[in-house]
């Protein structure tokens, strides 16, 4: 794919124009894709198409609407598409976060389809296909489509550049056949996403749930045997790409703080006493991420083993998210009152046993508190990856520190050296988390040293490497079979 054009489609943009009143600030967003996309992107260049988000984004971009990013060393152009707070309401809460988003996760909480929510899907779907063809230099661009933001783009671009190469990823779940056929709209679903060339998801699993849902509700031809989808005039390869972190080069490595005194920093930040132990969590405040039942994981702990009462914290990052949903404002809620219970029942004035950060952290922060942990819980009652785990992992150069991983999120099928719960076993979890607390360095060391093995070596440019090496050989063979 040398010298091929490429091109990336996403919601959520990697660089978002804050204006604080005083000037602009250039902020990074709390997303799974984003962390995954921008290495690629920067080592690749090409064009990212996203929707402008921040109040300064506006006055970024040139008058093409575009910005060379990152900021100062441009290495690529940002597009940015420009959606009204209707459209915003309809296509992106409406849609793709009350629909698809909960019909996608098993985490029980009830999809909501409305017909004008679908239309303004419809309608920015077309917007991005539109921006898609004018940015293309070429007949034949390599086009990423990120995620279920756009599941009608694919089809919608191939109408216009039938010699485009299309890859779609899919970060979350697919769910089986009967769950996803709720969706009123199922079937332009499934056609929409038909268009691409290579579909992508994280395991297996959902690459064989997709398959059965195109099997059950359109009349396409299924090759078990070479994992592709035939659909009116075109053939889509279904493939499973593990997603992952780009691991840090030695140079940033070694601007990080020792660990001992990220863990001095990150006590002292919270008012606790060296030789303190913490646990901790980072996310996005979102009902699938299992922070409800990881509470209660803490607090059977302390209950069970009240020698941690006094000595043990568990520190929650929790970044806003589609807070203007009810669903999300609720659970929120609910968080900061389990969080205040547990609080009353087992602290007292000089000690917390759960400190909950609602906001916003950059990535050096994140970093520290990663560092200063004596454990890092991702919990998700369900998740299509999870990259916090693979951050977590490629913190530690002094290979220690226990992960706790969910069962549900997809990192769980490579991560198998971290200490496996299922998150509604609140017993199982609290049980993982004394076991972690008290694990001997030696087997810390080891299970950490394997994870670091994995996390380097399925790192994410190999994940695009993957879609675009696979992508290459079918570009080669239609050109061949087209003679
Ligand atoms: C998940 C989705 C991404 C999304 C991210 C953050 O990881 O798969 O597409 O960007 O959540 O959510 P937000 O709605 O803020 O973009």
């Amino acid at each position: 794919l040398r010298g091929d054009e490429l091109i990336v489609v996403s919601n959520r943009e990697p660089y978002i124009h804050e204006d604080t009143g005083h000037g602009t600030i250039v902020k990074r967003p709390a997303s799974g894709l984003v962390t995954a996309v921008e290495p690629v992107m920067r080592a690749c260049s090409g064009t990212w198409i996203a929707h402008g988000s921040g109040s300064g984004d506006r006055g970024s971009v040139d008058k093409h609407d575009r910005v060379l990013v990152p900021p100062g060393k441009d290495d690529y152009t940002l597009r940015r598409i420009w959606l009204t707070e209707e459209e915003e309401k309809g296509y992106y809460f409406g849609f793709a976060n009350e629909g698809l988003w909960p019909l996608c996760h098993v985490a029980h909480v009830r999809p909501v389809f409305r017909e004008n929510d679908w239309q303004e899907y419809r309608k920015i779907n077309q917007r991005f296909a539109d921006a898609v063809v004018a940015e293309a230099r070429s007949e034949d661009p390599v086009v990423l489509v990120q995620d279920y933001h756009f599941a009608l783009l694919p089809a919608l671009i191939r109408k216009k550049l039938p010699r485009a190469t299309i890859i779609t990823f899919w970060h979350i779940p697919w769910p089986n056949p009967e769950s996803f056929g709720i969706c009123p709209w199922r079937q332009e679903i499934l056609e929409g996403m038909l268009g691409s060339t290579i579909l992508g998801f994280h395991t297996r699993f959902h690459c064989k749930n997709f398959i059965e849902t195109v099997d059950r509700y359109l009349e396409a031809r299924i090759e078990h045997e070479h994992s592709t989808i035939s659909f009116h005039e075109d053939t889509t390869f279904v493939e499973n790409y593990p997603i992952s972190i780009a691991w840090p080069s030695d140079t940033t490595m070694a601007t990080w703080a020792p660990v001992a005194q990220c863990k001095e920093r990150v006590l002292q930040r919270l008012g606790m006493p060296p030789g303190h132990r913490i646990a901790i969590g980072v996310d996005r405040f979102d009902y699938t991420k299992g922070i409800l039942e990881r509470l209660h994981a803490v607090e059977r702990l302390l209950e069970k083993h009240p020698e941690w009462i006094g000595k043990f914290s568990f520190v929650q990052v929790a970044a806003p998210s589609r807070s203007s949903l009810e669903e999300y404002r609720a659970f929120q809620d609910r968080i900061q009152n389990t969080t205040r219970r547990i609080n009353e029942r087992f602290g007292n004035d000089s000690y917390q046993p759960v400190h909950l950060l609602a906001e916003h952290h950059e990535s050096d922060a994140l970093n520290e508190l990663y560092r200063a942990a004596d454990a890092c819980m991702v919990t998700s009652l369900h998740d299509g990856m999870n990259l916090v785990c693979k951050e977590f992992v490629a913190a530690r150069d002094d290979e220690r520190g226990v992960l706790i991983l969910s069962r549900f999120a997809g990192a769980a099928r490579e991560m198998s050296e971290a200490l496996i719960v299922n998150p509604y076993h609140v017993e199982e979890t609290a049980d993982a988390l004394h076991r972690s607390l008290t694990m001997p360095e030696a087997e810390q060391r080891e299970r950490m040293a394997s994870l670091r093995m994995t996390v380097h070596e399925f790192n994410v440019y190999r994940w695009a490497g993957r879609m675009l090496t696979d992508a290459g050989r079918w570009r080669l063979r239609e050109r061949i079979e087209a003679r």
